[in-house]
């Protein structure tokens, strides 16, 4: 059995805890009508009536019928509300739910109450064994999960409607909506603890505490998004057998698969059947309602795995606080099929049936949704379901093998990327398009004549306050020290602070343009000869983890260019936070920001007389059409750029200058005339500003040096 220290509790703590547990159910039910509560709309899902009778049941027959000449409150509700219980008799078929309109809803209520009014009593003159209290707890749990379960089916049912009945006015419960961290994160591997640790309450499928093998592994910060399986679906995820196990696939086929459960397309693009209504997806917000064998394909469509339920235990037992979502909003579908762990004993008793008897067929997931009551939720808790169903709050969360070798760019891998990440850009409304994806060979080469432009003053007025700052914050660096750049470009700026600082012991240049990170690596190698140089292609987005070189001693993290304000405000907390957890305690961080001030001054910055800027911009498009044969029209989209008071930023946008259509893959992208392609932002700063976007995201403020007008800055940030 799996215990509970709870037993010690007092008889009064119980009775309390029991009535705050009891009470969600009813209020879930509470503005529902009765029909609503009778009806049953398909075979995997209950009536709402049925959940707060049998929950009652549960107590009584699992507790309440222990006691000596116990009398039940009706026998015929042993019968009506046992849900699959063997050894406890004769039950009505779980798809035979729905026809139970009798007893009504009010008798199902009355019951209710006599068993609270019998479980109360008897708690509080009971002085329990540790059987009877881990009963009682797994009475309480078994009702928790009953309120997700009323929920999911509550759903289901108003989903059933033509007329997208809303459930509730607002949702009963909240995602917890965390900001994305960002990146994948890495874990070595060896031998991992898995399972259920003895301390609380556990349901017996997590126990025994168990060792396994695992090999090394990263696991996404962030669940995998609605934005990210509107670009699946765009990119044919639906209709490409290849990419689906044989039994999914036969499903795609069978049910007419399109997208998840739930989602419906018409004029006004996709929208989502939720327990307040109908209402349009939203890109940012996690997927859910998918069945394992569609996280699967995801998974597969994106280069990806789903990590097995021990991964994700391994990762979020050491390093939870790296990771967002992992609890409060969705389940997390594993590639683990629920199986026993070794040395599993189901619960001793008539509770022996509860999970043991379903370890077939079904596979794991891990985390909780937002339906699930708070405090219910557990690192090692395995909730399972069976591969095909969809009403649950799923979604997933990708793991993939190896950290990719830090030499190895995967080139392939990236106009994947490039072309999923433009597809979906594209297909938002407005239209997007990611920075990142300026910087190929052209685009690098061009950045850096826009940094040799007159109207261009960031480039020049950094490096000159650099050459201020440096040598008295290259004292602070220390012995063996690792300066990590982030967007390194051509390295240029560098030298200033290996000049200062010439005991350094290696370097790390990370961009995701391997052409200019090439150059530049060529470059300070001659010129720094004692230097270990050790270049990382990769997305600073997705932290890569640091290569071996990397010396014993404190490590700098190097940001400038005010390339953070090319980052949405919760993207660059994410990536300070990703990049603080990437050099550990002590580091430094050397962040450069653009100043807030005159438009004019900026106007002319991003829009400059001989139009670099303007090639810069539409170096995206023609990208596209280099590397992934689309045929962008690209001298008919007008370079804008413009100055977004309310958002502190410069814009770039690629405006069409006629009404044309665009083809990437197999998509096809419309454009109507005047219509913008938003590719840029670019954040100005105040010292108040930087100084609330290092804390947000864990780091001190150690100095903030501004420079002569048209003003930059440099902030010195240090992690504990
Ligand atoms: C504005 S430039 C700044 C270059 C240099 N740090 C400077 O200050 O002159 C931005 C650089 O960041 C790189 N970059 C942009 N987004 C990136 C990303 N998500 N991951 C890695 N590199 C990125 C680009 O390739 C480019 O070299």
């Amino acid at each position: 059995m799996t215990s509970t220290a709870a037993v010690t509790m007092s008889p009064h703590f119980w009775s309390e805890r029991y009535r705050s547990v009891r009470a969600a159910l009813p209020a879930l039910a509470a503005g529902l009508s009765p029909e609503d509560l009778t009806a049953q709309s398909m075979p995997d899902c209950s009536p709402g009536k049925w959940h707060l009778a049998h929950a009652s049941w549960f107590f009584e027959a699992m507790i309440l019928s222990g006691q000596p000449d116990y009398v039940p409150v009706d026998p015929q509700f042993q019968i009506l509300f046992n849900s699959y219980y063997d050894a406890l008799g004769e039950r009505v078929a779980r798809h035979e739910r729905g026809l139970m309109t009798r007893p009504s809803l009010e008798a199902v209520l009355a019951y209710r109450h006599e068993i609270d009014r019998r479980m109360t009593d008897w708690l509080e003159r009971t002085v329990m064994t540790d059987q009877q209290a881990y009963l009682v707890e797994l009475g309480l749990n078994h009702e928790q999960q009953h309120q997700e379960l009323f929920l999911m089916d509550m759903l289901n049912l108003m989903s059933r409607s033509p007329l997208d009945p809303a459930a509730y006015d607002e949702e009963p419960r909240h995602s917890v909506s965390e900001a994305a961290k960002g990146g994948t994160v890495w874990f070595d591997g060896g031998l991992a603890m898995i399972g259920h640790d003895g301390e609380g309450f556990a349901f017996d499928n997590e126990s025994p505490a168990h060792r396994q093998w695992l090999e090394p592994f990263g696991l996404a910060a962030d669940l995998v998004s609605q934005g990210d399986w509107l670009s699946f679906i765009a990119d044919g995820g639906y209709r490409r057998p290849e990419l689906w196990l044989a039994d999914g696939w036969a499903r795609v086929q069978a049910e007419d698969w399109e997208a998840p459960l739930y989602w419906r397309q018409d004029g006004d693009g996709w929208s989502v059947m939720a327990l307040a209504g109908r209402r349009p997806v939203t890109p940012e917000a996690a997927v859910r309602h998918i069945s394992f064998y569609e996280a699967d394909a995801f998974a597969r469509w994106s280069g990806k795995r789903l990590p097995t339920e021990a991964e994700w235990e391994q990762a979020m037992r050491h390093r939870s606080e790296v990771f967002s979502g992992a609890f409060g909003e969705v389940w997390q579908w594993t590639a683990s099929g629920y199986d026993a762990y070794p040395g599993f004993t189901p619960t001793p008793g008539t509770a022996a049936e509860y999970n043991g008897k379903f370890m077939a067929n079904q596979k794991v997931l891990r985390g909780g949704s937002f339906a699930t009551p708070e405090g219910h939720e557990r690192i090692s808790y395995r909730n399972f379901f069976y591969p095909h169903q969809r009403w649950a709050f799923a979604g997933l969360r990708l793991a993939e093998d190896q950290a990719p070798s830090p030499k190895a760019p995967d080139q392939d891998g990236a106009a994947t990327r490039f072309q999923r990440d433009l597809i979906a850009g594209l297909s938002k409304t407005p239209k997007t398009a990611s920075p990142k994806w300026f910087y190929d060979a052209h685009g690098s080469e061009l950045f850096e004549q826009i940094t040799r432009l007159p109207e261009y003053y960031p480039t020049r007025q950094e490096a000159a306050l650099l050459r201020r700052v440096a040598p008295q914050w290259a004292e602070r660096f220390g012995p063996n020290a690792t300066l990590v750049e982030f967007g390194s470009g051509a390295s240029e700026k560098t030298r200033v602070v290996l000049d200062a600082a010439p005991d350094l012991h290696a370097y790390v240049p990370i961009d995701i343009s391997a052409a200019a990170l090439e150059g530049a690596v060529e470059r300070i190698s001659a010129a720094y000869p004692g230097l270990t140089v050790a270049p990382l292609v990769g997305d600073f987005l997705h932290m890569p983890p640091l290569p071996d070189v990397v010396g014993t001693g404190r490590r700098i993290g190097f940001f400038p260019g005010s390339t953070i304000g090319n980052l949405e405000p919760d993207e660059a907390v994410a990536f300070l936070r990703a990049a603080r957890a990437l050099l550990g305690p002590g580091s430094l961080f050397i962040l450069g920001v653009d100043l807030v001030k005159e438009p004019a001054v900026l106007i002319a910055a991003y829009d400059d007389a001989e139009g670099v800027t303007a090639a810069f911009n539409r170096n995206l498009l023609a990208r596209a059409n280099r590397e992934l044969g689309a045929d962008f029209d690209v001298e008919a989209f007008a370079h804008k750029a413009v100055w977004n008071t309310e958002a502190q930023r410069m814009e770039m946008h690629l405006q069409a200058t006629r009404p044309m259509q665009a083809r990437i893959g197999d998509t096809v992208i419309a454009f109507e005339r005047g219509e913008t392609i938003h590719t840029e932002n670019s954040r100005k700063f105040t010292e108040a500003a930087v100084r609330d976007l290092a804390q947000a995201a864990g780091w001190t403020e150690l100095a903030f040096e501004a420079g002569p007008a048209p003003s930059v800055a440099l902030a010195l940030l240090g992690a504990d």
